[in-house]
């Protein structure tokens, strides 16, 4: 059964009527473009064909009232007094209501049932499609015109001030503005994107390590510091403002450790905009070459990997049919993504997971991505 028809199935149980809207929201692999958005960079990530997908009708009362398949839970609040902040998925449709509600919108209530299927924890937005498919819930419901760009802004508003986790806008940026067979090459300064496509004849696939983002919270939050004080130390708004060629010059009025930070993100943001390019002219090698080298400076400059993930980074590499692979998301666990040829997709799957195993003696899951249109009405 489609994750449409589930939650569709699921609501008609629940509430004894149909549903009146299927909205949907995406995960996101991020193709390229890692710890670049909040120092007002570039990134080129993709929505994948993974989604939170709430069934839902409007109601006369101003109340929510939402259960979810996953968590077998359900959760009923009224929108003039959303109660307390905190985390758990009931706080991130709080959340979404406080920050659309301080945006300026008057919401209506609605009843639902919402579902997902994008690995959590994994480095692939599950929380930003969450807080996205809600957006989309309230904005049906309400009569709001949907502008993925401020919905995305509203959303990671609803992450940063109510569930309390500092993030840039990346995820829910692509979540909003995804475009089906296309990565978006996003300006986190300006929020402008731009489609580019995948090149023919080869495909994106999500290599989970099966570990999971200890110390993610810590460890990125101190990342964002050390960018910050490497901005202010160069005399700069952000990173983004500091060139490939100026870095050498001013590495040197910073200590070793904010050093190799800043040469992380300001490489990373020339590759960024390189990778669009290499997508744009069909050439998946050149794509690849710039990912392995986007890993080995998260490794090594940024270190924000860990050694799970180097192992599945170099399976892949030494599997055939690989462009290029790296980590992806936030780091400390989770997901490496790799650009494949399409027609050795089969046995690249078989022979990554066998030396990943015998290597860590770890797990894997594979997924082949499709990418796909940002949050929408079904
Ligand atoms: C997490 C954050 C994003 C971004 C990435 C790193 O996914 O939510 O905003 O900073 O880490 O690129």
């Amino acid at each position: 059964m489609t994750p449409a028809a589930t939650v569709e199935g699921a609501f008609a149980r629940r509430f004894g009527r149909p549903p009146v809207f299927v909205v949907r929201a995406p995960g996101r692999v991020n193709l390229i473009g890692e710890h670049t958005d909040y120092n007002a960079g570039f990134v080129l990530p993709m929505a994948i064909d993974r989604w939170v997908t709430i069934a839902l009708a409007p109601r006369a009362a101003r109340t929510v009232s939402v259960a979810s398949l996953e968590f077998e839970e359900s959760t009923e609040f009224g929108l003039a007094d959303l109660g307390p902040r905190g985390s758990g998925w009931a706080h991130y449709v709080k959340g979404t209501a406080w920050a659309l509600t301080e945006a300026g919108h008057t919401l209506s209530g609605w009843e639902g049932v919402l579902s997902g299927d994008v690995p959590m924890g994994a480095g692939l937005s599950s929380s930003a499609a969450f807080e996205m498919a809600v957006a989309r819930a309230f904005a049906s419901v309400s009569g709001i015109a949907w502008d993925p760009v401020a919905m995305a802004l509203a959303a990671q508003r609803a992450e940063n001030a109510w569930v309390g986790v500092g993030c840039g806008i990346m995820d829910q940026l692509i979540s909003g503005c995804g475009r089906a067979g296309h990565a978006m090459l996003l300006d986190c300064r300006s929020l402008e994107g731009r489609a580019v496509p995948l090149p023919t004849g080869s495909v994106v696939a999500v290599l989970d390590t099966a570990t999971r983002r200890a110390l993610a919270h810590s460890g990125y939050n101190e990342r964002r510091g050390e960018c910050e004080a490497a901005a202010a130390a160069f005399g700069v708004a952000a990173l983004r403002d500091v060139s490939v060629q100026e870095l050498p010059a001013l590495v040197a009025r910073v200590g070793p450790v904010v050093a190799r930070r800043a040469r992380h993100v300001v490489t990373e943001n020339q590759r960024t905009l390189d990778a669009a390019a290499a997508l744009e002219g069909g050439d998946p090698e050149a794509m690849g070459a710039l990912m392995d080298a986007s890993h080995a400076s998260l490794r090594d400059d940024f270190e924000v990997s860990t050694p799970a993930i180097d192992a599945m980074v170099t399976a892949a590499r030494e599997t055939a049919g690989c462009f290029g692979a790296r980590m992806t998301g936030g780091g400390f666990g989770g997901c490496v993504v790799a650009l494949l040829e399409a027609r050795a997709v089969e046995e690249f799957q078989k022979g990554v997971a066998a030396r990943y195993r015998s290597e860590t003696g770890l797990e894997p899951r594979l997924y082949v991505c499709r990418a796909t249109d940002g949050a929408e009405v079904l």
